[in-house]
């Protein structure tokens, strides 16, 4: 399956395919002067197979989090320059999202833009980070403190690659889908429901991924084609639509940062923080009742912790220090996104609304 978007004035093709791209394949239809691979130590024998005979050093960080540092960047950039690259080289980020935010970050400034692909290796890379340009790294203890937008030329989504990914990963990936199925109000079908449902034994780790492909490639393509298009109109985020897939993340942001960065992934916050947003839209007359049910049913059924307060919550004033911090970034409002009788709305809310926020979550 291929889809074509246009992110500003850059192209952005997305392959969701069977087995993982052939480098020598890329080389010769895109014909940079030379390339290197960006990897981390859990990818780096994808990233070989990736390679197969054509020449391309391989650069490895450490896999997670805490590579998606300056260090991890200048790594890439000195290798880049000992390989030889020039403005018309070609980056490839072969891993998850760590490794396609730095990659893609060193990318968009080495000799002011260089050529860049993405071999995307997790479901949450896939459905998510790989696509719609934005990259950085951490910094200051601050989650992708700087980055810049520069859209891969080509997103590659081998399904072969989440074979070997852990339950943990699947988990974290399958939330980030079901919000965007959501937004896009495909999520209400029967028949979606059922292929979410389906996946449950990659989060519980009975099933075999392998058996699960084929039911993963079509939530998969149906996220790419909503966020794509949802990015296309809003490429660097000036309008607000692009911050309708921020559903679920206010809560999910002050949650992780609350609990401590990195005990929960990303995508268990996530789910967590679409069914506050659920609870609380209600409350607030934007979300209808039965939508809010049946999102918090599936959220259950796979298994996610959707109850309030959070088991991982166990500090209050945390998790509402980082809820006003992220409102300081956002104009000086909470700005929360809610399921609503359409997709989803936006909605800025201000102080008055803090003792509903902490109900919501549970700690009052
Ligand atoms: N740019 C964006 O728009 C955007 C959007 C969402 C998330 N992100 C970023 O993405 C990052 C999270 O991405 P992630 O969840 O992919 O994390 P990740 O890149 O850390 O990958 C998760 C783990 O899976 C391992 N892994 C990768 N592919 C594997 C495979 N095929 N088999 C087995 N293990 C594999 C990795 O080594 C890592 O240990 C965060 O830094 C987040 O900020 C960016």
């Amino acid at each position: 399956m291929n889809y074509d978007f246009t992110f500003g004035h850059r192209k952005s093709s997305v392959h969701i395919e069977q087995n993982i791209p052939d480098l020598g394949d890329i080389l010769a239809e895109m014909k940079p002067e030379r390339a290197i691979i960006v990897c981390d130590t859990n990818t780096a024998g994808l990233a070989e197979s990736v390679r197969g005979g054509a020449e391309a050093e391989i650069c490895v960080l450490p896999a997670g989090e805490g590579a998606k540092n300056w260090q991890s960047i200048e790594k890439i950039l000195r290798m880049a320059v000992s390989a030889g690259l020039g403005r018309d080289g070609l980056f490839a980020a072969v891993g998850g999202g760590v490794v396609s935010d730095l990659c893609a970050f060193a990318a968009s400034v080495y000799k002011r833009g260089a050529g860049l692909v993405i071999v995307s290796t997790t479901l949450l890379g896939m459905v998510d980070a790989a696509l719609g340009g934005k990259t950085g790294f951490d910094m200051f203890d601050i989650k992708n403190f700087a980055g810049t937008f520069y859209p891969a030329r080509n997103v590659y989504m081998p399904l072969a690659a989440l074979c070997t990914l852990p339950p943990r990963e699947w988990r974290s990936g399958l939330a980030e889908i079901i919000k965007t199925l959501v937004i896009d109000d495909s999520f209400y079908t029967t028949e979606t429901r059922g292929q979410l449902l389906a996946l449950k034994g990659a989060l519980t780790g009975e099933g075999t991924p392998r058996t699960l492909i084929d039911e993963a490639a079509r939530l998969i393509g149906r996220s790419v084609t909503v966020k794509g298009r949802i990015v296309e109109n809003d490429p660097e985020e000036r309008s607000g639509e692009r911050m309708l897939l921020n559903l679920g993340h206010t809560f999910a942001h002050a949650l992780e940062s609350a609990a401590g960065l990195g005990r929960l992934s990303h995508g268990e916050a996530v789910a967590w923080g679409l069914s506050r947003a659920c609870i609380l839209g209600v409350e607030l007359g934007c979300t209808p009742v039965e939508r809010s049910e049946s999102i918090r049913a599936v959220l259950e059924e796979l298994g996610y912790e959707t109850g309030s307060p959070h088991p991982a919550l166990a500090d209050g004033g945390a998790f509402m220090r980082a809820l006003k911090d992220d409102k300081k970034k956002t104009g000086g409002f909470f700005r929360f996104v809610f399921p609503a009788r359409r997709g989803a709305c936006i909605v800025t809310m201000d102080n008055d609304s803090l003792d509903l926020i902490e109900k919501t979550s549970g700690l009052i």
